[in-house]
């Protein structure tokens, strides 16, 4: 009661400090509570941070002693793959390397290998003067010099679609399950355009004094640009009138087709040209046979086979010419081609009586009859010269 009886002031002091006293006291054992309760979390924490460190000591262990026993036998393996160190750098092509492939790669050389030498080109082309495109197909008798299980030969912007390698048996070689013929298996075939090559691997050696016939398909545009197989045009009667030949020299028949263009890569070809029956096709020798198909209005002309000589000797061409001509006394006939105009109006006769006459001189003077049956020349109208010739 007493404390009732106290001034309002004192009794709020009272009662204050009562209260203060009273909280002060009822504080005291919950500031205990919550001392003892952080202890007590202080302890789990503890606790649970010692169990966790336990367990992650444990698991650290554990794992490094996994770790080790792989490190235990993987290391074998690592030193295995990499005996030399270098291989190691070179990555995936260590499994490819084992059996000697990439170690090799003739390709990167700017010279071809010299392990096959062609000896006979079979080539297929079918030219179409709509769109300047051409395809064709390519079938090349290879002699093998030294075993290899590399083809490295000349491809420049041609698209290749097909290769297929044959081994020729001495007989008819046709069937495969023949001990000396038979389709070589091919483990990848891809262009180096740096050397302007095109490799095909083989899973097995071609061995040497042994012929094989490789074939590749493909497929190329008839470019504006006086290179490989080019075209020309000429205005005629108003009319613009194309013509596609080839220009070879030095390096060039690459672009034409896949082909061993070194001129010490002396072969014979036989050449097969198709094209709309509106133009003539000329090549180094004279047409063998011509037939023309009544579908699609195409002529097939195939030419003779020619005499061992470079890729470069090698020419062709589609046009919409005519000629004119002229025989040398041993019997050459010469021809010159032009646009019909230019042959009308005889512009043509003087190149024709010239190269005659150049021809005989020749022939004189080296003692040497000219090897071809036929000289053609063509007046190729964008280089406005007798640039072009047929023959060697
Ligand atoms: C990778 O291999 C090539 C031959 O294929 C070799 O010339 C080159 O030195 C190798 N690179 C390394 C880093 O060993
Ligand atoms: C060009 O024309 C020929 C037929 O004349 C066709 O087969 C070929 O696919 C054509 N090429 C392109 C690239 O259009
Ligand atoms: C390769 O081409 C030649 C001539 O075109 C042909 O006779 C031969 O059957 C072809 N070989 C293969 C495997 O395609
Ligand atoms: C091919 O083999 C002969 C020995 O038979 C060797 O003299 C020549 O260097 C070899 N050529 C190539 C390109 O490996
Ligand atoms: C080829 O020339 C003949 C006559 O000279 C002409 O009728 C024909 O249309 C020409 N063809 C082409 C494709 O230029």
């Amino acid at each position: 009661m007493g404390l009732n009886d106290s001034s309002p002031g004192a009794m709020r002091n009272g009662r204050g400090l009562s209260d203060q006293w009273a909280e002060s006291v009822v504080v005291r054992p919950r500031t205990t509570e919550r001392h003892i309760t952080v202890h007590k979390k202080l302890v789990l924490g503890f606790a649970l941070s010692i169990l966790t460190l336990i367990i992650v000591t444990a698991v650290a262990v554990v794992l490094s002693v996994r770790y080790e026993e792989c490190g235990a036998r993987g290391s074998p393996e690592v030193g295995s793959r990499a005996p030399g160190g270098s291989s190691r750098l070179n990555g995936s092509r260590d499994r490819a390397g084992d059996r000697g492939e990439e170690e090799v790669q003739p390709w990167r050389s700017s010279r071809l290998p010299g392990t096959l030498r062609p000896r006979h080109y079979e080539l297929r082309l079918a030219v179409c003067m709509d769109n300047f495109t051409f395809s064709g197909d390519v079938s090349i008798e290879i002699e093998c010099v030294n075993a290899t299980r590399f083809i490295v030969l000349h491809t420049d912007r041609l698209e290749v679609d097909r290769v297929s390698v044959t081994a020729e048996g001495s007989g008819s070689g046709r069937f495969s399950n023949r001990p000396g013929g038979g389709v070589m298996r091919i483990h990848r075939h891809f262009a180096f355009p740096l050397n302007q090559m095109y490799v095909v691997v083989l899973h097995r050696e071609l061995k040497p004094m042994r012929l094989y016939r490789l074939n590749i398909s493909f497929d190329a545009a008839i470019e504006d640009e006086l290179l490989g197989f080019f075209r020309s045009s000429y205005t005629l009667h108003r009319e613009k009138r194309h013509l596609a030949v080839t220009q070879f020299s030095p390096i060039h028949a690459r672009k034409a087709f896949p082909c061993f263009d070194e001129p010490i890569y002396k072969a014979t070809f036989s050449l097969t040209l198709r094209h709309d029956q509106q133009y003539l096709s000329l090549s180094n020798m004279p047409v063998e046979s011509s037939v023309l198909s009544e579908e699609d209005g195409w002529v097939t002309n195939r030419f003779s086979r020619t005499p061992r000589m470079s890729t470069y000797y090698l020419a062709w061409a589609v046009c919409n010419f005519t000629y004119r001509e002229t025989q040398t006394d041993s019997g050459v006939t010469i021809r010159l081609y032009a646009r019909p105009d230019a042959i009308s109006s005889g512009a043509g006769d003087y190149a024709l009586h010239i190269t005659k006459r150049l021809l005989g001189f020749y022939q004189d003077y080296f003692q040497v009859q000219y090897s071809l049956p036929k000289l053609d020349l063509l007046a190729v109208p964008n280089i406005r010269t007798l640039l072009w010739r047929t023959g060697a």
